[in-house]
């Protein structure tokens, strides 16, 4: 049966989306191979990892890689992270420019100390006033839609998302994700979906609700238990893009698609691996591939010892062989 919520279309100013449901802005992982694999399967919007305005700035050579943009990926987003609301305004600006993004999104919910320790990421949600700053400024330099992504706030005592979502629509953002987490939580425990709700009551751009979605049945309930508009989902498409097409199946036919088999696994990391190399060198992508046959393979029998052969694996061809030896080996 076909659930109502998908014929609420999500419209980020004139980009209305396929889907309601967005691949979560994740450091190290969401880079343009990964992302291609999460389009292949119908994840409605993508965002890059977050980049910093300030390297921008100083024109740090490999920071325009980050924002290799695909003509198949549309719509994406660049995410960046600073906090001065000039150098955020001139940098969206010039990367609206010189990227084929279609959207730019504000970092607010970085936790990591150097971040934080620069004002910067989560940090902002201590300083509403200079969000409203940085965001008024940014929405002024681009046409672009200017979106932001928030928690639920810095620590438990001072959770302001309803506050800084109702600062971000009156600075003219476009849209806003929420994380159910504060700061001080990282990514322990469990993401609260109540502050998700409360954001989408305080304001009337839409909302995507972030936080725990590790299923198709998650993404659903998330939808119906918050009332927001559309769900992103991170860590649960770490080594499982198939999660996109797994939450429109249950979102657009009411239909359970079966996981996908051992065949289809394996082809995907080959083809993640091979993609990978091509972007980044076989140096590189052989090492960065490690990380993904660890998320890909876990809980498949055998996999720890694949996962310590193939970090021992130095160019493409060897990682090819102990996948193809793992998967296709003894069939
Ligand atoms: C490895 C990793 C890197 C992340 N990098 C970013 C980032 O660059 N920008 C951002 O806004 N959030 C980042 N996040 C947070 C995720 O976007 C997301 O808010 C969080 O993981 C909660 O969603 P989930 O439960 O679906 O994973 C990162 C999370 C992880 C696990």
């Amino acid at each position: 049966m076909k659930n109502e919520i998908y014929n609420r279309k999500v419209k980020i100013k004139d980009l209305t989306l396929d889907l309601p449901v967005a691949l979560a802005p994740m450091a190290g992982v969401t880079d343009l191979p990964f992302r291609m694999l999460c389009k292949e399967q119908g994840c409605g919007l993508l965002c890059t990892e977050m980049v910093s305005a300030k390297a921008i700035y100083y024109n740090n050579r490999n920071t325009w890689q980050l924002m290799d943009i695909d003509s198949g990926e549309h719509p994406v987003a660049v995410q960046l992270f600073g906090s001065d609301p000039q150098i955020m305004a001139d940098m969206a600006a010039r990367v609206a420019e010189e990227s084929d993004c279609d959207i730019i999104d504000v970092n607010m919910g970085c936790p990591v100390p150097k971040v934080v320790n620069n004002g910067e990421g989560s940090a902002l949600m201590r300083r509403p006033k200079l969000v409203g700053e940085i965001l008024s400024a940014m929405v002024k330099a681009v046409n672009k839609p200017v979106t932001v992504k928030i928690r639920k706030g810095f620590t438990e005592e001072s959770a302001n998302a309803a506050e800084i979502a109702r600062i971000a629509e009156a600075s003219g953002a476009a849209a806003i994700a929420v994380h159910g987490r504060t700061r001080e939580q990282y990514y322990s425990g469990r993401a609260d979906w109540g502050v998700i709700r409360q954001v989408k009551e305080a304001v009337s751009i839409p909302v995507f609700g972030n936080g725990d979605i590790f299923t198709a049945e998650d993404a659903v309930r998330m939808l119906e238990e918050t009332g927001c508009d559309g769900v992103m989902a991170g860590r649960g498409a770490r080594g499982n893009p198939w999660l996109f097409r797994e939450i429109k199946a249950l979102l657009t036919e009411g239909e359970v698609l079966p996981r996908p088999d051992r065949q289809e696994v394996y082809e995907t990391m080959l083809r993640h691996g091979r993609m990978l190399t091509e972007l980044k060198g076989e140096y590189i992508g052989v090492r960065e591939m490690r990380k993904h046959v660890a998320w890909y393979t876990a809980g498949f029998p055998g996999s720890a010892v694949l996962r310590g052969r193939v970090n021992e694996a130095q160019t493409f061809d060897e990682l090819k062989n102990l996948l193809e030896e793992a998967f296709l080996g003894n069939r």
